[in-house]
């Protein structure tokens, strides 16, 4: 038998201070197992209400979990090989969160309403998973976009570190934070052949905050979004007091002294992570949200916004007998920490892997070659409960479409953050490259509407100088991205990926159309 550091009565779930860290080994998620597979692999994964276990000192939590799985299972695809996904739920009528006022029909509406987006895929509309394309119990009721049950992915894309997640309109802060997250890998050969370490060697690690109930039942706040009549300052957000890695309170993972990837997701509704490990390693990043750099960037740190994913390589085999904490510079305390990796595995073989010099060659579109520049305001409004809301381009998610990009060309959106807080934009089905961001005048944009630069441009960070398909949108900043449409027409989505915001009402619909010609 294990002993441990405090019995188990003296953990009260709702004081992370007597919750005693690095007890749990962190769990890594089970990879999802095809129904069949006949030149393409075809999965039912099914939303349930189940029992999970954050921490051996709490009592079991309701959660819900794809295949009952907290987080869901990991579907791993091959580049090119169609995978076919029914989605189902199975989930209980009533949610398992406080529905406090909400926006777009979801008050007043007891069926528990999901659909899955694949966060990163390259697919056609009907089966991007569209916020209104929503379904309950057996498809009992259907959203007003709902088209199909069993959504295709082509994986037509290189290799990368996909997510998928709840995306029903008004209400996937709920429903993401309930439990309905999990990784989706697409390998390629190219990556294969990088000999990069694999297999019990690859870890992916989905960062949640979370907080609970003194019964370790989760809590999610009665109403995130008050009336402004109440507190004008309170804009939606959530932030827990605890943090999870694949559903574990604080958990520990023991390691060889040798090479491991890492695969980060920070899947929070709010927050973002300053990582850190051991107070300033350095390790190599090797993807960003759209998979391998062009070459390795060695780094002691990165910020991760919701959604956005990195990949990093770090080296063991100096430090061994070592305990190091994974840390979240952003904050002291509790929140401070992440996770513990104990370098106190014998080395089972001699370590062949490598961190290449090389990776993918890439050609990212330049500036000069925009078809369109797009300006979009990110501000804060009302709505017409007169409840604090986020706002793109002064418009609500119920605003006709107004960005139709044509399919062939290039567009440079610009966001220009009015607000005082950083958001995470993420636009559907494309990855794109930051140009730059460039601090601009707050007040004369407000006056006039005239962007006046205080600053030169300031290049991306290191760290994201890769694809992506999240970008830190900073306050204060024009912040500027450049992407392609290539192959897909049709309706899809872009906004902020807090969740809070994008369901008060920080999203905007998107509309790729065949042009007469290219401009
Ligand atoms: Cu990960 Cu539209 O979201
Ligand atoms: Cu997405
Ligand atoms: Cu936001």
């Amino acid at each position: 038998m294990k002993t441990h550091d405090k019995p188990a009565a003296a953990v009260d779930p709702s004081k992370p201070e007597t919750i005693p860290k690095f007890i749990d080994d962190l769990p890594i998620p089970v990879t999802a197992k095809p129904n069949h597979r006949e030149g393409k692999d075809y999965y039912e994964i099914t939303m349930l209400q189940t029992k999970h276990r954050f921490h051996t000192f709490f009592p079991p939590t309701t959660v819900w979990g794809f295949n009952g799985q907290y987080a869901g299972p990991t579907i791993q695809a091959d580049s090119h090989k169609p995978v076919h996904i029914k989605w189902r739920n199975n989930l209980p009528d009533k949610h398992l969160l406080p529905v406090d006022r909400t926006l777009h029909g979801v008050e007043g509406n007891p069926e528990v309403r999901t659909v899955v987006h694949l966060h990163g895929a390259h697919v056609s509309p009907d089966s991007d998973g569209n916020p209104e394309a929503w379904f309950s119990r057996d498809f009992a009721q259907t959203g007003p976009a709902f088209k199909r049950k069993i959504y295709e992915y082509p994986n037509s894309q290189p290799g990368a570190t996909l997510w998928y997640h709840d995306h029903a309109i008004g209400i996937t802060r709920l429903n993401v934070y309930a439990g309905l997250a999990g990784f989706y890998f697409i390998r390629d050969p190219f990556e294969k052949q990088l000999n990069l370490p694999d297999g019990k060697y690859d870890i992916p690690l989905m960062i949640q905050d979370k907080a609970f109930h003194a019964d370790g039942s989760l809590f999610y706040p009665e109403n995130s979004n008050p009336p402004a009549s109440v507190n004008p300052s309170v804009l939606p957000f959530f932030v827990g007091n605890t943090i999870t890695v694949n559903g574990k309170l604080w958990p520990r993972l023991k390691v060889e002294p040798r090479k491991y990837r890492l695969r980060f997701l920070n899947a929070s509704n709010t927050i973002g992570y300053t990582l850190r490990l051991g107070d300033g390693r350095e390790f190599y990043q090797i993807a960003t949200d759209g998979g391998l750099l062009e070459k390795p960037v060695k780094l002691q740190t990165f910020l991760l916004e919701p959604a956005e994913r990195a990949e990093i390589i770090v080296d063991f085999s100096k430090f061994q007998g070592k305990k190091m904490i994974l840390q979240n510079t952003n904050v002291e305390g509790d929140m401070g920490v992440i996770m513990r990796f104990d370098v106190t595995l014998p080395l089972s073989k001699k370590d062949t892997s490598q961190v290449p010099e090389h990776m993918r060659p890439t050609q990212f579109p330049v500036e000069e070659a925009a078809d369109k520049i797009r300006l979009l305001t990110l501000s804060a409004s009302t709505d017409k409960y007169n409840r604090p809301v986020f706002l793109l381009d002064n418009r609500t998610w119920d605003d006709p479409v107004t960005e139709k990009p044509v399919r062939g060309s290039t567009e440079v959106w610009k966001f220009i953050n009015l607000t005082d807080f950083p958001h995470p934009m993420h636009i559907h089905l494309v990855f794109f490259k930051i140009l730059h961001r460039r601090p601009f005048d707050l007040e004369r944009f407000q006056e006039d509407g005239s962007i006046v630069y205080t600053g030169p441009e300031v290049e991306p960070e290191p760290y994201e100088r890769g694809w992506k398909d999240t970008v830190n949108a900073a306050p204060g900043m024009v912040t500027s991205i450049i992407m392609e449409f290539k192959e897909f027409t049709g309706d899809y989505v872009w906004h902020c990926h807090i969740l809070e915001h994008e369901d008060y009402d920080m999203m905007r619909p998107m509309k790729i159309v065949d042009g007469p010609e290219k401009f």
